[in-house]
Order: structure tokens, then C-alpha cells, then sequence
């Protein structure tokens, strides 16, 4: 009885504060209008037509219905405590929108320095991103993060593949000397995988001698000299540094059409010393690109964007060995890698702390990313060692089984709005803080969702089925899977990655407690279909949320728990449904 009684008056309550908020708003409304009447035509600012149609996009903001139902974050993630709420716990609502899902711009950093034209990484695992994958994400706008379960200088020379990938101009080609023997440059090639077979010869002061170009790359001539099959100086077509200087890839568009049969571009300085290089198929990859609504993510000099992991390598006595860390640092930064993701299941400890600081501190314009963490505790400790973006998730992924195994880790959506209260008190210290939703996302709608409060987000279980992701292709009763693997599974922690989850791979002593397991994944086709579909799925969300830029998606939304039953509705239901995907 007494429990109704409170009911009731909670309710009579909220319907007065109802008719309070509704006749503040008619007031607020009839107020402009009176002011609009008694103000002479020519004192009234003259009003965007567009904004005639619709006085105030506040106006649904206002609605005393809407929102005392659908509420901005701050409200609905404390009238939630203390249940931890994910992806399917919520939906958005929709509001008023001017935007049509094409014209939603997903543009993003990850620093002041470090922009992708889609929020969109490639997680750090080994199923997931090598240099294939993080092609593929850079020329689709995001960034792929390379493992770390490999030898350090084969994860730079990973990070050198995806940099060396579309030559726009290229300042620093692959040159052979001429008194190298074809078996040497053929052996230089398998080595380091180059997938082109045309070279510039130079002398050791950098002087340009000839071009060996592919057709004599040949097991057939593996005994003959370089200087003896290359296309001499005296033979070539070059052009002078300073006159393509102001714009290298228009200058060989111009060079190309006027020299039928020429691939390459070899530019000069004026003492004959090679300054550069650039193919027509690079020129040609460019202009499509421009033509094309995909917008990869570039840095300055035109180069891919790339990261890569950094494992948190330790002494036998536990120490972090500070010298070996810095060496790989340095020669990833040599590489010009974009940024180093320091990976680890507890992100909020000293030891990924001090490792933070050791990098930042070393190299004080690179791009750090750090994690895990789940709290805004542990964003705000990892951005006062210097971190620009924090990877936010403990047992999410899809294949993680932390939460049973230690018992630890908070629902995604929860542990993201709490973490990214932790980059509002480093605000408050004057450093931009970016927040990546790690973990957890099985569709476009959990995308959406996450950068309602995240800047970006890390995809694992979505990309290890693409073509691109490492790993061969399996067929089992005639459907095709690949591996799909936790880097906390016992496999993969030894073949490296132990130290993530704070375990010793090579202590033999105890066994290494997994917090992964090993997994299939269907094959889902192409990066660039998967991430197609993704994109559109995600600038529905904004379409639907008014948001034109991913800053106006966070403050448009509106959140509502949803029951099971509400999940249910969410999915196709009662249907059969005929299967339209692409086999
Ligand atoms: P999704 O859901 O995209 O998650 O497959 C990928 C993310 O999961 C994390 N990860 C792990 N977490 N045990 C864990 O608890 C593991 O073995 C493991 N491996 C990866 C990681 O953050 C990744 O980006």
C-alpha cells in the first residue's frame, strides 16, 4: 500500500514538473514571439531561411516528453547506478536532422596531430592487423595497429610496408649499387617482401647511374652484374628536382602522358644525385582516389598512417627493460610510424605508467596510446604519464574471458561514459584526451553507440574474418573460416604476448592462466566491403541523430534502457529470413 501510494505521488510528481517544464517553454516561445511582433522590420536580424523552417533544432531537445524520457548522458548513466550498462542495454533516439547519412562526416584524431578520416582501428592482436590490414584501414580512413607477437625489427619492417605502400613521391627510394650481382637485389626483395621489382642505381654518394628495371630481375641473370643490365644514365628520362618540387604527383600525371611506356618518374638534383622517385600506377591509385568518396588517412608527406604496439618488455628481475624498449621505439619512429599503442589488460599500474613515461619522454611529438583501462581514474593517471589516447575495455572482446577468469572488468558502455569523465579532468589540465572504445562491437549500431562517448573505436572480432586480416583460409563442411585468436589465449601469449596479461611466457614453473580463448571467425569477405558497410551503418546513426560531425553525434544523444523484450524487437523477428549476403 504504502509502496503505491509512493508510486502515485512520484508520478503526480513528475506530471506537474511536466506541465511546469511545458508552460516555461510556451512562455519562453510566446515571449519571442511578442518580441519578434514589437521589434520595426528593419532592427530584426535578418534570419537563414533556413532557420524560418525550423526555429530551434533545440526545440526537440526542449519537448518536456522527450526529455524526460531520453536522456543526455550525464543524466541517464547516474539514474542507471550502480547496474553497468552495454552496447544492447541502450538505445538512441532519434532527433530532429538536417543531415542526410551521406553528408556525416566521420573525421577523427587520436592527437593533435594524428587525424583519420574514419574513427575506425584495427586492433593489436595477431589475427587480426599486419601490414595487410593496416593498408587497408589507412586507404579506408582509420588506422590499423600492428601486433607485437613477432620479432621487433619484423613488426618495423612491418610498419616500413604499409609507409612504403602508395609511393606518392617517394624521397628516399630502394636503390641497388651497380657492382651488386641480380642474385643480390633478388635476395633483398624475398627478404623484405617488396612487392615491386624496378630500382634506381646509385653510386654511394647517392648519384644517379641507371634503372634495373623488372624484366631483368630474373633468376636467368642472377649471375650478372647490376651495372651490366641496368638501362644506363645516358638512356633515362629524368626530371629536376626543382621544378616538380611544388607538386611531385601533378608533375608526373604530366610527365607520364608525355612519356608513352615510362613507369617511372626519377627526379634530379642538379648535380645529377637522386632526390626521388614516382610510379604512374601511385599517380594513377591518387587520382582515383580523389575520385572516389574514400579518403584514406595520410600523414604529411602522403605516407599511409600506421601503429604499432609496444610490448611492455621486461628484465628477468621484472624491471622494464628501458633499453630495449627505447630502441624499438626509435626504430619504428625511423620508420615513421604514426603511433605506438602500449597494450596491456591493466592499464592502470605503475608499470604501464612508467612505461608511458619513458616513451613520452623519449619522444615528445609521437602519438601514444595506452590501456586498458576501465575508469576515470585510470584515463586521467595514464594521460598525466603522457598518453594522447586511451584504449577504455576489460573483458569485452569476444573472445576474452577475463571476467570469468579473474572476475574482473565493467560492461562497455558504463565503463566508457566513467572513463570519459577522466578525460574532462584532463581537460581541466589542458590536455585533449582521446577515448577508444575497445572491444566488444559486433555491429555498426554498438559503433554509433560507442562514439556517443568515444572518439573511436577498436574492432577485433569484425576484421579477423576479412581477406586481409593475417592467417589462411580454412574450409570445414564447406564453409570458409579463419583463426581468430585472444591475445590472452595460451597460444598467443606464447608466441609473445604474456607480458600483456602480466605473465612470463618463458617461466615454466607455473602455467600461464589464459584470458582468451581460440576462435573461428567466417570469412566476411574484403576490409573494404566490411568497412564500407560499417561507415554507412554508422553515418545512419548520425543521420538519424542530426549529427553532422561526430562531436555533434556525442551531444545529440539521448539514451533509453531497453528490456529483453525491446531487445528482441531490435532484430529481425518472426520472419524467415532469405539470406542476401555475398558468398
Ligand atoms: P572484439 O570484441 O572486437 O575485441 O573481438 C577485441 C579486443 O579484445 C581485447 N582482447 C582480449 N581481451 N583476453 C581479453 O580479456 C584476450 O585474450 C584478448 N585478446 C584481445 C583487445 O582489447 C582487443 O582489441
Amino acid at each position: 500500500m504504502t509502496k503505491l501510494t509512493t508510486k502515485v505521488a512520484k508520478k503526480s510528481i513528475s506530471a506537474a514538473a511536466t506541465a511546469r517544464a511545458a508552460a516555461t517553454h510556451a512562455v519562453t516561445d510566446s515571449t519571442r514571439a511578442r518580441a519578434t511582433a514589437t521589434t520595426p522590420a528593419r532592427q530584426r536580424p535578418i534570419q537563414n531561411p533556413k532557420s524560418k523552417i525550423v526555429p530551434s533544432e533545440a526545440r526537440s531537445l526542449t519537448n518536456p516528453s522527450d526529455s524526460a524520457f531520453y536522456q543526455p548522458s550525464d543524466a541517464f548513466f547516474h539514474a542507471n547506478r550502480p547496474t553497468a550498462l552495454t552496447f544492447d542495454d541502450v538505445s538512441l533516439a532519434t532527433r530532429y536532422s538536417e543531415i542526410l547519412p551521406r553528408d556525416a562526416d566521420l573525421a577523427t584524431s587520436l592527437s593533435d596531430t594524428l587525424r583519420l578520416t574514419i574513427p575506425i582501428i584495427s586492433s593489436d592482436m595477431d589475427t587480426v592487423t599486419e601490414s595487410r590490414m593496416a593498408i587497408a584501414m589507412a586507404l579506408n580512413g582509420g588506422l590499423g595497429l600492428i601486433h607485437y607477437n613477432m620479432p621487433p625489427a619484423e613488426q618495423v619492417r612491418e610498419v616500413a610496408r604499409v609507409k612504403h605502400h602508395i609511393h606518392g613521391f617517394l624521397q628516399n627510394p630502394i636503390t641497388i649499387r651497380p657492382d651488386a650481382l641480380v642474385a643480390d637485389l633478388l635476395a633483398k626483395i624475398e627478404q623484405k617482401t617488396y612487392a615491386f621489382s624496378t630500382f634506381p642505381v646509385t653510386d654511394d654518394a647517392g648519384l644517379l647511374l641507371g634503372l634495373v628495371s623488372g624484366n631483368v630481375v630474373k633468376e636467368r641473370y642472377k649471375t650478372k652484374k647490376i651495372a651490366d643490365v641496368m638501362t644506363p644514365r645516358a638512356s633515362l628520362i629524368t626530371e629536376n628536382i626543382r621544378a616538380v618540387a611544388p607538386d611531385p604527383i601533378r608533375a608526373a600525371d604530366t610527365f607520364f602522358n608525355n612519356h608513352i611506356g615510362i613507369h617511372k618518374m626519377l627526379v634530379v638534383d642538379d648535380a645529377g644525385h637522386l632526390n626521388g622517385m614516382v610510379t604512374s600506377s601511385d599517380v594513377e591509385r591518387i587520382t582515383a582516389e580523389t575520385k572516389t568518396l574514400r579518403k584514406p588517412a595520410r600523414d604529411t608527406a602522403f605516407r599511409l598512417v600506421v601503429g604499432a604496439a609496444l610490448s611492455p618488455i621486461r628484465k628477468p628481475d621484472g624491471a622494464l627493460d628501458r633499453e630495449k624498449i627505447l630502441a624499438h621505439t626509435a626504430a619504428l619512429v625511423a620508420e615513421n610510424v604514426d603511433a605506438v599503442a602500449v597494450s596491456t589488460a591493466h592499464g592502470h599500474t605503475a608499470g604501464v605508467g612508467d612505461m608511458v613515461r619513458l616513451v613520452r619522454d623519449a619522444f615528445p611529438r609521437l602519438t601514444i596510446i595506452a590501456g586498458n583501462v576501465t575508469s576515470a581514474g585510470g584515463v586521467a593517471y595514464l594521460a598525466d604519464c603522457g598518453a594522447n589516447a586511451i584504449k577504455i575495455g576489460q573483458g569485452p572482446g569476444s573472445i576474452c574471458t577475463t571476467r570469468m577468469v579473474a572476475g574482473v572488468g565493467i560492461p562497455q558502455l558504463t565503463a566508457l561514459y566513467v572513463a570519459a569523465q577522466g578525460a574532462k579532468t584532463a581537460a581541466a589540465k589542458n590536455k585533449n584526451i582521446r577515448i577508444i572504445a575497445d572491444g566488444g562491437i559486433t555491429k555498426s549500431g554498438d559503433i554509433v553507440k560507442a562514439l556517443t562517448l568515444a572518439d573511436a573505436v577498436i574492432l577485433g572480432g569484425l576484421l579477423a574474418g576479412c581477406r586481409e586480416a593475417p592467417g589462411e583460409i580454412m574450409e570445414i563442411n564447406g564453409k570458409f573460416y579463419k583463426q581468430y585468436r585472444g591475445m590472452g589465449s595460451l597460444a598467443a601469449m606464447k608466441s609473445g604476448s604474456a607480458a600483456r596479461y602480466g605473465h612470463d611466457k618463458n617461466d615454466a614453473t607455473r602455467k600461464l592462466t589464459a584470458e582468451g580463448i581460440e576462435a573461428l571467425k567466417e570469412v566476411s569477405g574484403d576490409a573494404d566491403d566490411v568497412l564500407a558497410n560499417l561507415i554507412g551503418g554508422i553515418q545512419s546513426g548520425m543521420g538519424y541523430l542530426g549529427a553532422k560531425t561526430l562531436p555533434a553525434l556525442r551531444a545529440n544523444a539521448r539514451f533509453m534502457r531497453v528490456s529483453p523484450a525491446g531487445q528482441k524487437e531490435a532484430a529481425p523477428h518472426d520472419v524467415v529470413e532469405v539470406s542476401t549476403r555475398k558468398q
